[in-house]
């Protein structure tokens, strides 16, 4: 962890893990928080679904199980860069309580931060950046969150941020204030 002890930053969070629907966000505030971090001295890196799925998780879907066995590749991967020493910036639906109790449990109390980026589904079918919503009332998309496929929010997340009230610098710059950075 030698090259993240800058002088004055610290944070114990080794993880932000960023959990919400598609287009509520995640993606956006886990890159402008890699930024910011990049520019303090702090190394991070962000772990993003949509990413991880064109290689890692290539062979996973979104039925219930694939979804469960692609959050748990994913918590493993984040425990491996955190132990390397990188903050490690997560986005992925992660729809499941369990499986993010599970990630959860992979690090020491006080080293991950549940945050829910939460936009309520018509807001986030209203943006469909990647015209999937579109698709999935179509039929032509199965099995999508919050239309035919689960999505469980965080019952106690350390932060909620809705980025219906709040855009992703502002969510960034709450996140940095939570790991008591400077913004
Ligand atoms: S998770 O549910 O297993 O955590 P993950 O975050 O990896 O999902 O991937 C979500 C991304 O995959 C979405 O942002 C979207 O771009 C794409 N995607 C494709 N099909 C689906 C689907 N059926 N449900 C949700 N997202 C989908």
């Amino acid at each position: 962890m030698f090259f993240n002890k800058s002088p004055g930053k610290s944070s114990a969070v080794r993880c932000v893990w960023l959990t919400g629907l598609s287009g509520a966000g995640k993606s956006t505030i886990a890159g402008l928080l890699h930024d910011r971090l990049n520019a303090q001295g702090l190394h991070s890196c962000v772990l993003d679904g949509d990413r991880l799925r064109t290689g890692l998780n290539a062979d996973l879907g979104f039925s219930e199980a694939d979804r469960i066995e692609n959050v748990r590749r994913v918590g493993e991967v984040a425990k491996l860069m955190a132990d390397a020493g990188l903050i490690v910036l997560v986005a992925v639906i992660s729809p499941y309580r369990a499986q993010r109790r599970l990630a959860r449990g992979l690090f020491a109390e006080g080293e991950f931060l549940e945050v829910f980026v939460d936009a309520p589904l018509a807001e986030c079918e209203r943006r469909d950046t990647k015209g999937l919503y579109a698709k999935a009332r179509r039929g032509e998309l199965k099995n999508f969150t919050g239309i035919d496929s689960a999505y469980q929010p965080p019952e106690a997340p350390e932060l909620r941020l809705s980025t219906v009230d709040l855009g992703a610098p502002a969510c960034a710059t709450r996140i940095l204030q939570r790991l008591g950075l400077p913004d």
